[in-house]
C-alpha cells in the first residue's frame, strides 16, 4: 500500500467539519464552526473548524491540525490505525492500493501510466491524420496552442489503441479501469476512435482523462465523450485548463470560466490564460474549492440564451454558498467565447469583461418585469454565504440596484436565513470573539504586521512568497515568522500545489509552529486580492519600527550623526508608502496581467 495515495484519497472524500460534528456539537462562526474542546474542559466555545482549509485549532489549548490528527487526538490512535478508520468513514478500500499489478505498481500507479501512454498515442496519430489538420485549421487553432494543451485524435480501427497498451504489458484489467477501452460482450474496443482528443492533466501535469469531439458529425453518437470516472479522475472537480491556468489566475486574481473545451483554448490563444472549464458538466463545488487554492474570484462566461442563463444562476448560488466572489459576462445569444473571439477580437471580450454584471445586476436584469423573483432569488443564494462582509455588501447593492429600503431586504433575509438550521445563526460575535480568544495561545507575542505577514502567507502562499522574497527590505520580523516562511516555501511553493500543501507545512514544524499555522489558519482572511500591498505595507512598518527603536536609542546615546541618518532613511521608507489598498476592479488584473 503506498499511504500516501490513500491519504489524498481520504482527504478528498472526507470532510473535516461532518468528521469533528460526529463527536462535538459545532456551530457556524463567520467562516468557521466553533464547539467546545474535546480535549480540555471549558465553559465556552474556543474550538474552531475551518472548512476551506480542512483544519482544526482550539484557541484554549492550542491543540490543531487536520483530519487525520484530530482522530488520532481523539480517539488515541496511530497513524496507520486512523488511515485505516479515515479509510472506512470515505468508503475506500485499502485492498484496492494493496493489490498491485505485474509490475508491482499501484492502481493509480498504472492508470497515469495508461493514461500518458494513451496521450503519446494520440499525439501521433495527429500528423497522420489530414482530415484532423483540416479541421484544426478550420477552427483557427495554431500550432502553439495544439501543442501546449497535447491536442491529439483517437484513430479509426477498432482496438488500435487497446493493442498498444496490451503490447507495453498493462494488464487487461487495468486498462479497463482507466475506461479508454470497452470490453463488450465480444473483443474490446477503444472508447475514442476518429475523435479530436483533449487530454486532462492534474495539478502535478499528470494526464488524468480525455474529452474527445467527434469528426464527422453523426446523430448516433454525441458531439464530445469524456472518460469515465476512475480512481484518478472525478467529473465534478476537474478542470480543463487549470494546469496552465494556474499561475495566470494568481497573478490576475480570478479564473476565467468557460463553458468548452473550444473555449478555453481559443481563450488562452489570444493571451487570455486563466481560462478554464469544467468537463462536460455543469459547475460544482468541487470545481470552485479546485479554482479558490488559486483565486476566490471568478469570472463566469457564458452564452446569452435561456440555458445560459439558468446555468449562471446556479452557478451564482454556488458561489455564494463557497463564499467566493463572481462576475458574470453574458455573451451574445448564439455565441461562445471561441466564436465570439474569432469574430469580434480579443478587444471586444475585454470590453464585454470590463462590463461584467455583479451577482445583483445580473438576477435584476434577468428577471425583467419579476424584480421581485430576482431579488427572491438572490436572498436566497445568499443565505448559505458564509462571509458575513459579503452578505452585507450584497444586501447594500440589492438595495441600492432594486429600490427596495434595505431595513425591508434584511428583515426578509433574516427570514430566509434562519430557516436552514445546521448553519446556525451568522453573527459578527463569531470572528471577533475569536479573536480576542485567540491571544492566548501564542500569538501574544507577535505584531499587528506579523500576524498580517503570516496570514498572507498562509491564505496566498503563491502570491505572498515571491513578494516577500524580492522585497529588498531585510527585516521580515521575528524568528518564528521567517521560521514559518521557509518552511512555507518548502511545503507549498516547491511541492505541488496538490491540496495537500498544509498537512505538509505542518508535518515540517514544531509544536510552537503548528499551534500558529493552525491557529492562522482558522482566522478570518485577509483581503486576497491586495495581499501583495499588504506584504508591502507590513514589511514596511516592520523597517519603520525597528528605525524608531534605533533612533530611539541612538537619541539617547547623543550619537547626533547617526540619528540623522536613521531620520533620513525613515523618511525616506515613509514617502514611499502607496496607502492605496482600493479594491481594483477585473479589468484592470487583466491589463496588468497580459
Ligand atoms: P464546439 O462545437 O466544438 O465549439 O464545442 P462547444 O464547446 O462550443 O460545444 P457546446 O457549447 O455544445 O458544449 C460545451 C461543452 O459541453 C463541451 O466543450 C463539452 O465539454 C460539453 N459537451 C457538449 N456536448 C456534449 C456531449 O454530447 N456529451 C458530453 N459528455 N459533453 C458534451
Ligand atoms: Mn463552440
Amino acid at each position: 500500500m503506498k499511504p500516501d495515495t490513500v491519504v489524498e484519497e481520504i482527504k478528498s472524500k472526507i470532510d473535516i467539519v461532518n468528521l469533528i460534528a460526529e463527536h462535538v456539537d459545532l456551530k457556524r462562526s463567520g467562516q468557521n464552526y466553533k464547539g467546545l474542546c474535546p480535549f480540555h474542559s471549558e465553559k465556552t466555545p474556543s474550538f474552531m473548524v475551518n472548512p476551506s482549509k480542512q483544519i482544526f485549532h482550539c484557541f484554549g489549548c492550542g491543540k490543531g491540525g487536520d483530519a487525520f490528527s484530530f482522530i488520532m487526538e481523539y480517539e488515541g490512535m496511530s497513524f496507520p490505525e486512523a488511515i485505516a478508520c479515515l479509510a472506512g468513514k470515505a468508503g475506500i478500500r485499502i485492498e484496492d492500493y494493496r493489490r498491485e499489478s505485474k509490475a508491482g505498481r499501484s492502481l493509480r500507479e498504472d492508470l497515469y501510466a495508461i493514461n500518458k501512454e494513451a496521450l503519446a498515442f494520440f499525439r501521433s496519430n495527429l500528423p497522420l491524420s489530414r482530415q484532423t489538420a483540416a479541421y484544426l485549421k478550420e477552427r483557427g487553432l495554431t500550432d502553439e496552442i495544439i501543442g501546449t494543451f497535447s491536442l491529439g485524435c483517437g484513430r479509426q480501427e477498432r482496438n488500435a489503441l487497446f493493442t498498444r497498451l496490451v503490447s507495453q504489458q498493462f494488464p487487461p484489467e487495468r486498462i479497463k479501469a482507466s475506461g479508454l477501452v470497452y470490453f463488450g460482450e465480444q473483443e474490446p474496443f477503444d472508447f475514442f476512435r476518429d475523435r479530436l482528443m483533449f487530454p486532462l492533466l492534474d495539478l502535478q501535469e499528470r494526464v488524468i482523462a480525455f474529452g474527445g469531439r467527434i469528426m464527422a458529425p453523426s446523430k448516433s453518437s454525441p458531439k464530445y465523450l469524456n472518460s469515465p470516472e476512475s480512481a484518478i479522475f472525478r467529473k465534478g472537480e476537474a478542470c480543463y485548463g487549470l494546469h496552465r491556468a494556474k499561475s495566470a489566475i494568481s497573478r490576475k486574481g480570478y479564473s476565467l470560466v468557460v463553458e468548452g473545451y473550444m473555449d478555453t483554448l481559443l481563450c488562452h490563444q489570444y493571451g487570455f490564460d486563466n481560462a478554464v472549464a469544467p468537463l462536460g458538466t455543469a459547475l460544482t463545488a468541487g470545481h470552485l474549492k479546485k479554482l479558490r487554492r488559486f483565486s476566490d474570484k471568478l469570472l463566469l462566461v457564458f452564452d446569452g440564451d435561456a440555458a445560459g442563463v439558468s446555468a449562471t444562476k446556479r452557478a451564482i448560488e454556488l458561489v455564494y454558498a463557497e463564499g467566493m466572489a463572481a462576475k458574470v459576462l453574458l455573451l451574445p445569444q448564439g455565441e461562445d467565447p471561441d466564436s465570439f473571439l474569432r469574430k469580434y477580437g480579443p478587444e471586444q471580450f475585454r470590453k464585454g469583461m470590463g462590463n461584467a454584471l455583479s451577482p445583483v445586476e445580473f438576477l435584476l436584469k434577468s428577471s425583467g418585469r419579476n424584480r421581485i423573483d430576482g431579488v427572491r432569488a438572490l436572498l436566497h443564494f445568499l443565505s448559505p454565504c458564509p462571509d458575513p462582509l459579503m452578505r452585507d455588501e450584497a444586501l447594500r447593492e440589492l438595495a441600492d440596484r432594486s429600490g427596495i429600503q434595505e431595513m425591508t431586504l434584511r428583515e426578509e433575509f433574516k427570514n430566509i436565513h434562519r430557516r436552514p438550521s445546521r448553519q446556525g445563526r451568522p453573527s459578527a460575535e463569531g470572528a471577533s470573539g475569536m479573536r480576542m480568544g485567540g491571544e492566548s495561545a501564542g500569538t501574544a507575542a507577535l505584531s499587528r504586521e506579523e500576524r498580517m505577514l503570516l496570514l498572507a502567507l498562509l491564505s496566498s502562499p503563491e502570491r505572498a512568497v515571491p513578494v516577500l522574497e524580492s522585497s529588498p527590505l531585510v527585516n521580515r520580523g521575528s524568528g518564528l515568522v521567517q521560521g514559518i516562511f521557509e518552511k512555507i516555501k518548502t511545503a507549498f511553493i516547491s511541492g505541488a500545489a496538490d491540496g495537500r500543501s498544509t498537512e505538509r507545512l505542518l508535518a515540517l514544524c514544531d509544536e510552537e509552529e503548528k499551534r500558529l499555522v493552525t491557529q492562522l489558519s482558522v482566522s478570518p482572511e485577509i483581503d486576497e486580492e491586495n495581499v501583495e500591498v499588504v506584504i508591502e505595507e507590513c514589511l514596511r512598518n516592520i523597517t519603520v519600527k525597528d528605525l524608531e527603536k534605533q533612533i530611539r536609542s541612538a537619541g539617547e546615546a547623543g550619537d547626533v550623526e547617526r540619528l540623522q541618518s536613521l531620520l533620513l532613511q525613515k523618511k525616506g521608507k515613509l514617502s514611499k508608502s502607496s496607502g492605496s489598498l482600493s479594491r481594483q476592479g477585473f479589468t484592470d488584473h487583466e491589463r496588468r496581467g497580459s
